[in-house]
């Protein structure tokens, strides 16, 4: 059958359902299998047996794309993930068969950053405690000192990791007040004058900063850049937030640290396995806030990362090349 302008249709799977709508730019150029679950993951046998056969993937974060998922695929050409994050996929070994790996980044900026800024509010300000004790018949008397937690505004804020989201949180944080760092491998010269952000060494952030906000990829590099001897460096009355990747933190070490007292609390949207059991010891802590990977998650937004995964999928197939390509060295390839 031919596609659009006699091309031949390309097969493709997405592994979630989706919107129908936000899947169009795949009509007339693709073939579509969809995995009819929203709410659960595809299962692997189901994935890998899927992979087998087609050109195009439309995955999530929760689909591991290996080698082994690779091996499986010999006709496989493009893999366009619904996130910014794309530690999910084995982005070498794509690059060595020549597949083009493409990722959302941009439309979730600024929602991102929204969830950031809920986090830190919402760990200075102990609302998770607050919302729990009302909620529980524990409302006590109003006194000087129930629930009283750290500001915000006027405090220092250190952002690892100064990439769009990164530099969207600074915009908030100067509306805040706020001073500002931020470490990293590269110097970003225009959001340093757009928001005055200072470029410090990590050691320096995060001594300085009463909120430490994790906003760098998880790569071999970045793995487990916050352990124990980082959070000993940070201020008795500093908060650690984490909207990035649960593998940047040493999660038993990030626990002795908060039950010692050093940083004074936590907020996490992620976490180093997901979803997080309930009996994790980090919810045991009342300094923790816990939100479950939701840091994109406006309704508006997730349909624009819907949408722009399909529009990746949909040009990388058609033999263009999309702008959000984890590997454009694919293309230089003969
Ligand atoms: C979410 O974590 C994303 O990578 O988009």
């Amino acid at each position: 059958m031919g596609g659009a302008g006699g091309r031949a249709l390309a097969d493709v799977f997405v592994t979630r359902r989706l919107p129908p709508e936000t899947l169009a730019p795949l009509a007339g150029s693709a073939r579509l299998r969809v995995y009819e679950d929203e709410a659960r993951a595809v299962p692997r046998d189901r994935f890998l047996r899927e992979a087998a056969e087609v050109e195009g993937l439309l995955v999530l974060l929760t689909d591991q794309v290996d080698v082994e998922l690779l091996a499986a695929a010999p006709r496989l050409r493009a893999v366009s993930t619904m996130s910014v994050g794309w530690d999910h996929i084995d982005v070498a070994a794509c690059t060595e068969r020549g597949i083009g790996v493409f990722h959302t980044p941009g439309v979730l900026t600024e929602t991102t950053a929204d969830l950031c800024f809920a986090l830190m509010l919402a760990c200075a300000r102990r609302l998770g405690e607050g919302e729990r004790a009302v909620r529980a018949g524990r409302w006590p008397p109003w006194s000087p000192f129930a629930f009283a937690g750290l500001d915000v505004h006027r405090r220092t804020i250190g952002i690892v990791g100064l990439g769009r989201i990164g530099q969207a949180v600074a915009r908030r944080a100067r509306g805040f007040g706020m001073e500002i760092l931020y470490a990293g491998p590269r110097r970003h010269a225009e959001a340093e004058r757009e928001t005055g952000a200072r470029h410090v060494p990590l050691e320096a952030l995060l001594a300085a900063a009463d909120f430490v906000v994790l906003l760098a990829p998880l790569t071999p590099q970045t793995a487990g850049m916050i352990g124990a001897p980082q959070l000993a460096r940070m201020k008795t009355d500093a908060v650690l937030v984490n909207v990035a990747r649960g593998g940047l933190i040493d999660e038993h070490a990030l626990e002795a640290a908060l039950k010692a007292g050093r940083p004074w609390g936590a907020a996490l949207d992620v976490f180093q396995h997901e979803p997080a059991p309930a009996d994790h010891p980090l919810l045991a802590l009342p300094n923790v806030v816990a939100v479950p990977h939701i840091g994109s998650a406006s309704v508006a937004t997730r349909r624009a990362m819907a949408r722009l995964a399909a529009e990746n999928l949909a040009a990388a197939l058609r033999g263009d090349r999309p702008d959000a390509c984890v590997n454009p060295q694919v293309f230089r390839l003969p």
